[in-house]
Parts: C-alpha cells; structure tokens; sequence
C-alpha cells in the first residue's frame, strides 16, 4: 500500500486523474470504479475539466460502488444520479456503458449476482476510485463485513446513516439499506486510489493503514491489495505514525 500525503484536495484530484488518464492512454476501453460521496469529488472535477480539452472517454465504462435501496427513480441522492451529475454527463462515456447496482429491484440477491456478472463480464474493474467512512467502511462494507464478500444489500451502521444525513432533508430520510460491491469485488479491481481528506477521517486512516487486517475496519483488507494507493491530505494524515 502506497500512501501519498498531499497538501489539499486539489493535488489529490490531480494525481488520481493522472493515473486515470495515463490507463485511458493506455487501455481507451478501461472499466472504471466509481465512487460517490465527497472524497471523489475533486477527480471528477478534474476529470471533466481534461475532458474539455480532449480527454477521451468515448470507449471506458464505470461501475457505480454502491446504491442505496429504495429511493424512487429520479431521486437526486440516488447514486446512480449523483454519479451522472458529478461525473458522467460531463464527459463522453457512453451512458448505456454506466452501470450501477440496481436499489429498486424486486428481487435483490438476483439483481446483486447479474451486478457481479456483468463486472466480470466487462473484464473486472481496472481502477477503482474510493473514499473510506469514518468507521472504516469502504463501499458500504460496515465493519465486521467478510472480506470475501461480493455485491449484496447490507444494513448501514447508525453512524453512516448519521454521516451522510448532509444530503438529505433529515435523518430519517437516509435509506437504512444498500447494495454494495463486496471486500472480494473491490479487491479484485486491478487497481485501487483511495482518496480521505480532513480530520473526521485521520482515525479510520490510521486504523486502515497502520493498524492489524482485521474485519473490524474493512478499508485493512486494502493492505493484501498488491496496487492500492492512499491519497490523503495532512489532516486525515495526522494521527498516522
Ligand atoms: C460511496 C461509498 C462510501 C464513501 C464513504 C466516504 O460510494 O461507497 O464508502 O466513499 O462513506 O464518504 P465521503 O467521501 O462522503 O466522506
């Protein structure tokens, strides 16, 4: 695990659109991870800016972490939305080639095990942008996750509920279920750039980066990944040794 301590979240969305660009050079029809949350937010920003001066993403398709369950269609904090609204639509990705865990599904495990099928039949993620929570969460693996689980609904911990209430109306808005990639999903994709910014998440950085691999802070699985990058600013560094 490679950790990069940086001065802020424009240098961490600079070098994270670095790598993305250089494997766009490389493999145009890359299968990117895509996160949500705010801990992305500056790669896509930069993203969408390289974008307008010739970043071509005509042949790359992405792969949403996680979704909430039960939002209905159209709801602006549906991941799949945000994830347009951030990222997506300000770029040219094909949108059919936009997957996301479908939340409204009948039938959940189904729709979990055709998510994991068309990653695998899309080749597997090759980068795969994250942010961690602040118990140390990653996609919405809550601690005591299996770190061979693969995408599945999970319950969120009072805390992450509590987390992102910032964007929603209130609490009690905030889905207490999600379908989320699983620790084996993620750790399949060929690499891995977490991004954590800002004191709230110096403990859990700590934890995932210096502390035993324990199912307790899913992010430690991320220390058997044989490409994981951390990019961090001072602060979410601080209570590192
Ligand atoms: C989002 C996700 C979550 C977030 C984490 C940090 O798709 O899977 O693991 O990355 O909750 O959220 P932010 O970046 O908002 O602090």
């Amino acid at each position: 695990m490679e950790v990069v301590i940086l001065g802020g979240s424009r240098p961490i969305g600079k070098l994270a659109a670095d790598a993305i660009e250089e494997l766009l050079r490389r493999k145009p029809d890359a299968v990117l991870g895509l996160a949500t949350g705010s801990s992305p937010l500056p790669v896509y920003e930069e993203l969408a800016a390289r974008h307008a001066t010739g970043l071509d993403f005509s042949r790359a398709s992405g792969f949403a972490l996680d979704e909430y369950v039960g939002l209905p269609d159209g709801h602006p904090e549906q991941y799949r939305n945000v994830i347009r609204r951030e990222f997506t639509d300000r770029i040219n990705i094909d949108p059919a080639n936009v997957h996301s865990p479908d939340g409204s599904a009948a039938d959940i495990p189904a729709a979990c095990d055709a998510y994991e099928a068309a990653i695998a039949a899309a080749g597997d993620v090759d980068l795969q942008l994250l942010g961690v929570g602040t118990d140390g969460h990653i996609g919405f693996n809550e601690p005591g996750s299996s770190f061979a689980s693969r995408t599945r609904i999970k319950s969120l911990i009072e805390q992450t509920r509590k987390d992102n209430a910032r964007f929603f109306t209130s609490l009690a808005d905030v889905p207490h279920h999600v379908i989320t990639q699983g620790l084996g999903t993620i750790m399949d994709a060929r690499h891995v750039i977490l991004i954590a910014t800002g004191a709230q998440k110096a403990q859990a950085v700590r934890d995932f980066v210096e502390g035993p691999v324990a199912a307790i802070c899913p992010a430690s699985v991320l220390q058997f990944h044989p490409h994981a990058t951390v990019l961090v600013d001072e602060a979410a560094a601080s209570a590192l040794k």
